[in-house]
């Protein structure tokens, strides 16, 4: 374990003063059990914390932090472990703060559309508890089964969703949050609208478990659409996509999801979702739209002719429940079928505007040539935002693979794009922050981080470059 900033770094004294606060059983030694605080869905390298701490409430979460404050030991907080970009990896040791444990429900005020619920709260759990009583929380990352609400709101997750919707973001209301040091604070409002002060939840929300650690967020609800169609589109190319987008938009219709799977992702998933790809096909769309039971069926018929009409090869409606579902399981797995194709596997998240997005698959396909490295994408078409996979068996072939990453950042970049829409920076992309950021925005960023973690304890080694090294994910 190293301490960030110098001054006294005790481990030990640390774990005393939390022994002291916590109950009994909440701290975790032994190193067996210290494994499976490890690691996350990334392959960043598992670093087996000191301790651990299976928190239970806002003031056990106090002390832990003002202990690991007091003694500069690294704290880093762990939500569901669902992780993209090692953002839970207790790189720089310490203890590592676990919130499954503050996994209620606190309440759901149906009149005025909110519930509030604790960090530990797996996201399917809080999907199904809102839409018992005919409410609807959007955000839906593909992981939701496993994913905990502390990890969504640390990286501001996103999902199929978010085209219409939006992301975690739009639907946080106020949060009780804990800073480095260990002040519970209140951010956002507990209501609708308010404007007073700084929008902090709006900063928490996205810092990657850098600034503060939610104990308690009040989300926002809205209605639970009555109906849903999913439509499967065959396209002749990707290139088709942005006009065929641009017609159901033209159609005043906004689907809730419009993900895209490129040729090869569609071959990879071809087999496990029993697709039946018509001749000519080479890539697909996943168009998603809800609202009133009785205008749904007209809704699909418009969107599905003007599909056509711009260029699509077929376009299949979802027949039943179980064909729909059986479609998005084949999507939310596809990050999991991606690994199974090869040895390595490292996926960004790069967003560009919607209208690029065509030619960004098309630079995708000459930096796999340049660099002959498999690169199957599919993703997020409505935002533009697209998994590029970089797939490779030899360790050998790496530098390539760096090369190729590297290149698809700058075209990205020089697109007005970003590096990462949904999975946050972590270890993974810190190296490649400044291709976007300025230094001066770097630089204000880091004075932010001081204000709200002083000695550096919370969840040290992320977002901010330290080094060149991009690892695998
Ligand atoms: C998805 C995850 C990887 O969209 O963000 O499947
Ligand atoms: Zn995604």
């Amino acid at each position: 374990m190293a301490g960030e900033n110098g001054g006294g770094v005790s481990l030990d004294a640390a774990l005393i003063a939390i022994d002291r606060a916590c109950r009994e059983g909440a701290v975790i030694r032994d190193r067996d059990l210290l494994e499976s605080f490890a690691g996350d869905e990334s392959e960043v390298a598992p670093v087996v914390p000191d301790a651990a701490v299976r928190a239970t409430s806002t003031k056990e979460v106090a002390a832990v932090l003002a202990a690991c404050s007091t003694h500069g030991v690294p704290v880093t907080p762990r939500a569901g472990g669902t992780g993209r970009v090692g953002g839970a990896v207790p790189v720089k040791g310490g203890i590592v703060l676990a919130f499954d444990r503050m996994d209620e429900i606190l309440g759901i005020e149906r009149r005025d559309l909110k519930v509030t619920v604790q960090p530990g709260v797996v996201l399917g759990d809080l999907h199904r508890a809102v839409e018992e009583q005919e409410l609807f929380y959007p955000p839906d990352p593909n992981s939701w089964e496993s994913c905990r609400i502390g990890g969504n709101l640390a990286c501001n997750a996103g999902g199929p969703r978010a085209f219409k919707y939006g992301v975690t973001r739009h639907w946080v209301l106020g949060l009780e949050a804990v800073t480095a040091e260990g002040n519970v604070v209140k951010v956002g409002k507990p209501t609708a609208k308010g404007v007073t002060g700084y929008d902090l939840a709006g900063l928490i929300v996205g810092s990657e478990g850098t600034l503060a650690v939610v104990t308690e967020a009040t989300l926002r609800l809205t209605p639970k659409p009555e109906g849903v169609a999913t439509l499967l589109v065959f396209l002749p190319d990707e290139a088709a996509m942005e006009g065929v987008i641009t017609a159901v938009l033209g159609r005043r219709l906004v689907p809730r999801c419009l993900e895209m799977l490129d040729s090869l992702a569609l071959e990879i998933v071809r087999p496990q979702a029993g697709l039946d790809v018509p001749e000519g096909a080479k890539a697909m769309l996943l168009v998603e739209l809800d609202g009133e039971l009785d205008q749904l069926p007209a809704q699909v018929e418009d969107c599905g002719m003007a599909m056509l009409e711009a260029g699509a090869v077929d376009v299949l409606v979802a027949k039943n429940e179980a064909e729909r579902e059986r479609l998005w399981a084949a999507r939310r797995e596809l990050s999991h079928a991606m690994r199974r194709q090869a040895n390595h596997k490292l996926s960004e998240d790069v967003v560009v505007p919607r209208t690029r997005l065509g030619e960004l698959v098309e630079r995708c396909r000459a930096l796999s040539a340049e660099h002959q490295v498999r690169m199957p994408s599919y993703g997020h078409a409505g935002d533009g935002n697209l998994h590029v996979n970089f797939l490779w068996n030899d360790p050998d072939e790496r530098p390539r693979v760096e090369a190729a990453i590297e290149g698809l950042f700058r075209a990205v970049v020089g697109m007005g794009g970003t590096l990462s829409g949904e999975h946050g920076i972590g270890v993974l992309k810190a190296p490649y922050l400044p291709l976007e950021q300025s230094e001066t925005l770097i630089a204000l960023q880091k004075r932010i981080k001081e204000v709200f973690d002083p000695r550096g304890v919370l969840n040290p080694g992320k977002i901010f470059p330290t080094s060149r090294t991009h690892r695998a994910c």
